[in-house]
């Protein structure tokens, strides 16, 4: 990770979390309030939580984030929700073409580059999700598939503005899976190229997390790898005590 590089740990509670569950983010806020973390924090709850946890976390270091967003600014698109209205509960980041989404809502990296157009224009930060399933990386094609990934989803307005790659082989999520460290660093050394490539300085500086099955105890060693800057977080992060471990192994 280049010094320029301000990283990032992200919890993404997917579709966990009841309004009970906002003891967990006063609680990580507090203890960050008494130990400032060495990285930028960020928890993306479901939607339905963002307002809440925007206000019971208001002058807190920890940002919120949403998990997905449409391409369009309003209209008849029942069950979905616009970036603005996240930016409008009190957002400020949005994750955007998690491995979940492309595989249970069949969205392409069309749909993804589309909607982080539209992330920007309400001001979020983005963090887009690339990663290849197990049959891809058995078949080697995993830095053919991130590639094409890359280029699919990540939009020229990226350029100039404040972004995250979050890289999660889909084989890595929940499964308690990790790749090797060499895997990891194979991935996001060739996504910086890619991104640096594609989108100039602000492709140099965007910290690339990983996420897949990061705990208290793999958290060091794997924010240790090159270009690894930071991490986007399931499970661990639904309790202020684990993903505690993860903020503070950086
Ligand atoms: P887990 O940390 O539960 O494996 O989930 C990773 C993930 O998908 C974060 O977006």
């Amino acid at each position: 990770m280049t010094t320029a590089v301000r990283p990032l740990i992200a919890g993404n509670w997917k579709m966990n979390g009841l309004a009970a569950s906002l003891s967990e983010a006063k609680a990580l806020a507090q203890a960050l309030a008494e130990q400032p973390a060495a990285t930028d924090v960020a928890l993306c709850p479901p939607a339905t939580l963002i307002a809440q946890m925007a206000w019971q976390l208001k002058g807190s270091v920890v940002a919120i984030g949403g998990q997905d967003c449409h391409d369009k600014q309003s209209g008849a698109f029942t069950g979905d929700i616009a970036a603005q209205m996240l930016a409008d509960a009190g957002a400020s980041l949005v994750i955007l073409g998690h491995s979940e989404r492309r595989a249970y809502h069949g969205e392409t990296d069309a749909q993804v580059a589309a909607k982080v157009e539209a992330a920007l224009r309400a001001g979020l930060k983005p963090i887009i999700c690339v990663g290849e399933t197990l049959a891809e990386r058995e078949a080697g094609r995993t830095l053919v598939v991130i590639e094409s990934q890359v280029k699919g989803s990540l939009p020229a307005p990226l350029q100039g503005a404040p972004f995250a790659v979050a890289y999660e082989p889909c084989w890595a999520i929940g499964t308690g899976l990790t790749p090797t460290l060499a895997q990891i660093e194979e991935v996001h050394v060739a996504i910086r190229r890619l991104i640096s490539a594609q989108l100039g300085e602000s492709g140099a500086v965007a910290p690339i997390l990983y996420g897949g099955s990061v705990k208290p105890d793999n958290a060091g060693e794997i924010l240790k790898v090159s270009e690894v800057g930071g991490a986007l977080v399931g499970g661990a992060s639904l309790k202020a005590a684990d993903f505690l471990g993860i903020i503070r192994a950086l």
